[in-house]
């Protein structure tokens, strides 16, 4: 398939680019570059040993992402593009809707007119919310978010629900992911948040690597076994292979749009994440324990029992792979991506 992909000079996207060629498809990116670097796409290529096209657009331009459609065959779009910032979002409401929501207005009109009928979303586990019961499973139905930038998911997801009602030939896949880690073997891709990060991994690694002074645990006195929070952390490249087998299962989907959970099954907490970075690192990381975060819940992962029956797709990847190639990208890159 020629396969356009959103946010495609980002984190999950890059990889996803790489899972997608390898497995044979053609790809193009359409990425404004408000939170990635066009140096992505040099590494991209000579990973994958092909011409990666990019169309550097802001999707919320509805005639800009016409003329894109106009000019490109596609055959499915992987939807990535957007503001991921909890925090921010939170203080930002409307940039956050605005950006979220008109991007993904123009795409889907888009794919109207021009008959693009497979569709792959980047959501999020943030759509279940505070109350679902541990494991989540994608039939829970409460969905909301405590933050703008959650709520955003859950409203995309119901706009594209009602717009495949609307059209029996769309096929759509809400991909809820839990919390992505890792980067590529190679060391040449991985995460690289602009600022300070907001995220336990990318900030460990730099503390690892000496750009900060030490990280701050939020929160010792949760009701788990060691107290700190639990996540689903999974390999990114496992979570771009649940991209590949999204994109390849839309057109025998059991439903029209189909919810599925990415994620390993299992909780780490963030002791347990700093001490597999250590491994990985081969020395102690200074920590100390700080209050607890705004919005954290104690512990959650994911019933991914769909995706594996579904999809035929699961996590292969150990915590202690997550951290060797989370550490590798940032010792060959220390300050990320290179401007030029
Ligand atoms: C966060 C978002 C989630 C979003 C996801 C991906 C919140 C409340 N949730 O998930 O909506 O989809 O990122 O971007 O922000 N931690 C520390 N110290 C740090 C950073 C994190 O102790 O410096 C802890 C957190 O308290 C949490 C765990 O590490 O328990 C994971 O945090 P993080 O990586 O930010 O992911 P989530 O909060 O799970």
């Amino acid at each position: 398939m020629r396969v356009l992909v959103s946010g495609g000079a980002g984190y999950i996207g890059s990889h996803t680019v790489l899972s997608l060629v390898a497995a044979g498809h053609d790809v193009v990116v359409v990425d404004d570059y408000s939170n990635s670097k066009p140096t992505v796409v040099g590494r991209l290529e000579a990973l994958s040993g092909v011409h990666v096209p990019v169309h550097a657009i802001d999707l919320t331009d509805a005639g800009k992402t016409e003329r894109l459609f106009a000019q490109e065959r596609i055959d499915a779009v992987v939807h990535f593009a957007g503001y991921k910032a909890v925090g921010e979002s939170v203080a930002k409401p409307l940039d956050y809707y605005r950006n979220n929501l008109d991007s993904t207005l123009s795409l889907l009109e888009a794919m109207r007119r021009h008959d693009v009928h497979r569709l792959v979303f980047s959501s999020s586990a943030t759509v279940y919310g505070e109350h679902a019961p541990v494991p989540y499973t994608e039939d829970y139905e409460h969905l909301s978010s405590s933050s703008p930038y959650g709520q955003t998911k859950v409203m995309i997801e119901r706009i594209m629900t009602d717009v495949a009602a609307a059209d029996p030939r769309l096929r759509v896949a809400l991909l809820r992911y839990f919390n992505p880690v890792g980067a590529h073997p190679s060391g040449q891709i991985g995460e690289d948040p602009q600022g300070i990060p907001n995220n336990l991994m990318p900030f460990i690694a730099q503390v690892a690597v000496g750009r900060r002074d030490k990280l701050t645990v939020f929160g010792d006195d949760y009701p788990t076994a060691d107290g700190t929070c639990e996540r689903d952390y999974l390999h990114v490249e496992d979570l771009a292979a649940g991209h590949v087998a999204a994109l390849e299962h839309l057109d025998d989907m059991v439903a029209p749009v189909r919810a599925f959970n990415l994620g390993t099954g299992t909780g780490t907490s963030v002791l347990a994440m700093i001490q597999a970075f250590e491994r990985a690192v081969g020395r102690e990381l200074p920590y100390e324990v700080g209050p607890r975060r705004a919005g954290d819940l104690p512990a959650f992962w994911a019933d991914p029992t769909r995706a594996q029956t579904e999809l035929g797709w699961q996590a292969v990847k150990t915590i202690d792979d997550m951290c060797a190639d989370t550490w590798r990208w940032q010792q060959a890159n220390p300050q990320g991506f290179p401007d030029a």
